[in-house]
């Protein structure tokens, strides 16, 4: 690669299952000119987020969410430096959010960058807790979850940029808050770290019932990010008028329809009647309207003030995102993963 050669990832083949590195392609093309009215963009940072899985079949199931094509550069959210500018609201060495997608460089005719001032937060936070995980995390546990002093919210994938806020507001809103996760090094970093009350390892054998032990008032909140087994261990656990936010179900991201799941449904509508629970789904950009920048304006000022903690796995090249992402969704990153691409 020399100095006028930008980078980019595509989709090289829609898997079947579980991403293969084979599903990806690194690609080197010129970098682009901005034309008048477009800056040009060196991506700093980009945010491997679970999502993107569902971008690369041939029909998301977010059902009203786009897909890539065999060829097209992934999508991603990204931090970027401004390094030409045609646009007149944008200068040189502006950093803004954008959606580049994965590539070390891309042009935008400014409509959907934010500009970013690195005093007042570090600019990796715009991608995890002080960006659209954090909001999800906010906007779900507020708006759905409605937590009250006293009562048990369970989170999993508690470890991650998501899980790891709905915990933490939790016990802000005076309320047990328990951590589902996997592996004992993530349990250890829920407790001792985020300060939640229990951790419980989700690949441990005797998982439900320690589950069970770990709730002894039952559950009030489920926040749901996993589905799965997990969900499954839960379920008894709820209290008569629990409340589901169901923000995410990654242990099916890679399933292929072909009858890996069997069909609880009639069981699950049991307990939904009978203990008369709410399971609400939401997208966070329904809610950005309604309370976003409370959302900046009070968990920015507890990740100022440290009240609120968050991890960051950083990992470096953008030749590095296929692995770092195919990980992520066994498990094996620990916290927001997010890929440095050019600083
Ligand atoms: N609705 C929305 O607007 C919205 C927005 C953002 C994110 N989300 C969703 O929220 C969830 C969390 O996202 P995130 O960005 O915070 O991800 P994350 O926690 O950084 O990464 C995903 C984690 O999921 C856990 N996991 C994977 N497979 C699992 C399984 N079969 N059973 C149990 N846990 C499993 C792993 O943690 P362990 O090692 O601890 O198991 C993994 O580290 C995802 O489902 C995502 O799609 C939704």
């Amino acid at each position: 690669m020399n100095e006028s050669t930008a980078r980019q990832i595509v989709l090289a083949a829609r898997p079947h299952g579980k991403p293969k590195l084979t599903d990806f392609r690194l690609e080197e093309i010129a970098i682009p000119m901005p034309a008048s009215g477009e800056v040009l963009l060196e991506v700093q940072y980009l945010s491997l987020d679970p999502y993107m899985r569902g971008r690369m079949d041939d029909r998301n199931f977010l059902a009203e969410y786009g897909v890539e094509g065999v060829g097209d550069v992934m999508f991603g959210e990204t931090v970027a430096r401004v390094i030409a500018s045609n646009h007149p609201d944008y200068a040189e060495g502006d950093i803004v959010l954008a959606q580049t997608g994965w590539r070390t460089h891309a042009l935008s005719d400014g409509a959907r960058l934010k500009k970013l001032d690195p005093a007042v937060a570090p600019i990796t936070t715009r991608l995890g807790v002080l960006g659209m995980p954090g909001f999800s995390a906010y906007s779900g546990l507020r708006l759905i979850g409605k937590p009250q002093p006293g009562e048990t919210v369970v989170v999993a994938a508690a470890s991650g940029p998501v899980g790891s806020l709905v915990g933490q507001l939790a016990k802000i809103a005076g309320t047990r808050a328990v951590g589902i996760v996997g592996g004992p090094a993530k349990c250890a970093f829920v407790k001792d770290e985020l300060r939640f009350d229990a951790a419980v390892d989700h690949r441990a054998a005797d998982f439900p019932a320690k589950l069970a032990a770990a709730c002894p008032n039952g559950i009030d909140v489920y926040f749901e990010n996993v589905g799965g087994a997990v969900w499954q261990a839960v379920l008894p656990l709820l209290n008569n008028f629990a409340r589901v936010p169901v923000c995410g179900l990654i242990a099916h991201y890679n399933e292929t329809g072909s009858g890996e799941c069997a069909d609880r449904l009639p069981a699950t509508m049991r307990e939904i009647l009978s203990k008369s629970l709410t399971l609400r789904g939401f997208i966070f950009n329904e809610f950005a309207g309604l309370l976003y920048a409370e959302f900046l304006r009070e968990v920015g000022a507890g990740v100022a003030d440290g009240i609120i903690r968050y991890r960051e796995d950083i990992v470096n090249g953008l030749e590095k995102a296929p692995e770092a992402f195919i990980g992520m969704l066994d498990g094996h990153n620990f916290g927001k993963v997010i890929v440095r691409v050019g600083v």
